[in-house]
C-alpha cells in the first residue's frame, strides 16, 4: 500500500493536532449520542485498547463470542476522532455500529467531547497512565504508525511531550481536564493504567459497578485472562497486526505493558528535568500518579 507522508503537526484551538483528527471536526462534533452509549476517553497510550477489550467482552462476550474472533477491537470500538483518506471516518463506523449499548473510543480533550455526550449524560469510561510511561509509548507508536508525525529521536520527542506538541497537546492539560469534570459529571469513572497492571480482576469489578453489570465468577476469570497482556499480544483481534498503517517489525502495538518502563529510556538529567517541570503543571491539583508499583 502506498503511504501517505506523516501528517504535520499545527495548533487547532489551543491544542496540537494532524489533520486526521480536525478534517473531519463538523461532523464529529455534530455525533448524536444515545442515552446508553459509553465514551472510552483517554490521551494516547493510556491502556485504551486494554480497557476497550474488557468493555466488549463485558457486553457481548457471551451474547456473540464470534464478533471476539472476527472483528478487529478498532472496529469492535471506533475511535470518533479519526479521519484518514479513502477510509470510513470514525465518526461513520460509529452510527454503523449495530450494537447497544455502543462502546466510542475517544482521544479528545475534555473540551473538545461533542455535546451530544453531555446532553445524553452518557457513561464516560476515562483511562489515565503515569506521564512518564506515557511518554516513552507515545515515542515508540510514532515510530511504529505512519499517521503519526515522525517523532525522530527520544531525547527531541521528550521535550515535544513536555511542551503539549504532540497530537492531542498536552498530557497534562488533558488528564488534569478530565480529572475537573469528574467533580461536576457523575458518570464519569476516571481510573489508572498502574491499577490495572497492580490488580486487573479488582478494576474489572470496579467497572462493573459503575456500569452496572454483574457478570458470573466464571465470566469475570474469563474475561481478566483473555485480556491478560501476552493473550492480547498474540490476538491478531487486538494486536493492530491488520491495521496496514502501523509496522509492527518497528515496534509491536502491544509492546510491553509495564509500569515504569521509563527507567529504560530517560537519563538521570531528564528524569530531573522532566520531574521538575512536573511539579509546576501538577501543582494543584488532587490528582497522583504512581511511575512505579
Ligand atoms: P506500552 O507501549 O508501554 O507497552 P493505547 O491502547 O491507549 O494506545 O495504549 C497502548 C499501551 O497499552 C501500550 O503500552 C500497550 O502495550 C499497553 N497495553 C495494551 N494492552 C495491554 C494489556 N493487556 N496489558 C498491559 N498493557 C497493555
Amino acid at each position: 500500500m502506498e503511504l501517505p507522508p506523516r501528517p504535520k503537526l499545527f495548533d487547532f484551538h489551543g491544542v496540537s493536532m494532524t489533520k486526521c483528527f480536525t478534517d473531519n471536526w463538523d461532523n464529529v462534533q455534530n455525533v448524536k449520542a444515545r442515552p446508553d452509549d459509553i465514551l472510552i476517553a483517554t490521551y494516547p497510550k493510556a491502556g485504551t485498547t486494554w480497557v476497550s477489550q474488557i468493555l466488549d467482552l463485558l457486553y457481548f462476550g457471551q451474547t456473540s463470542p464470534e464478533r471476539q474472533s472476527s472483528i478487529p477491537i478498532h472496529m469492535r470500538v471506533p475511535f470518533l476522532d479519526l479521519c484518514r483518506p479513502s477510509q470510513p471516518t470514525g465518526k461513520d463506523l460509529v452510527d454503523q455500529l449495530p450494537t447497544s449499548p455502543r462502546l466510542i473510543k475517544s482521544h479528545l480533550p475534555v473540551q473538545f467531547v461533542p455535546k451530544s455526550f453531555w446532553e445524553q449524560n452518557c457513561r464516560i469510561v476515562y483511562v489515565a497512565r503515569n506521564a512518564k510511561d506515557t511518554a516513552v509509548s507515545y515515542f515508540h507508536f510514532g515510530r511504529m504508525n505512519m499517521f503519526q508525525p515522525e517523532p525522530g529521536e527520544w531525547s527531541s520527542f521528550l521535550q515535544h511531550f513536555i511542551q503539549g506538541e504532540v497530537v492531542f497537546g498536552s498530557w497534562y492539560d488533558h488528564v488534569r481536564g478530565w480529572w475537573e469534570k469528574k467533580q461536576t459529571h457523575s458518570k464519569l469513572h476516571y481510573m489508572f493504567y498502574e491499577d490495572l497492571i497492580e490488580d486487573t480482576g479488582r478494576e474489572i469489578d470496579r467497572l462493573c459497578s459503575f456500569l452496572g453489570l454483574s457478570p458470573s465468577a466464571e465470566e469475570r476469570e474469563r474475561i481478566r485472562g483473555a485480556v491478560q497482556f501476552d493473550n492480547m499480544k498474540k490476538n491478531k483481534m487486538t494486536n493492530y497486526s491488520t491495521v496496514p498503517s502501523m509496522d509492527l517489525k518497528v515496534s509491536s502495538f502491544i509492546r510491553k505493558g509495564k509500569v515504569g518502563d521509563w527507567k529504560n529510556h530517560f537519563t538521570v538529567a531528564q528524569s530531573e528535568q522532566f520531574d521538575e517541570d512536573y511539579k509546576k503543571k501538577m501543582k494543584n491539583t488532587t490528582l497522583q500518579f504512581r511511575t512505579e508499583i
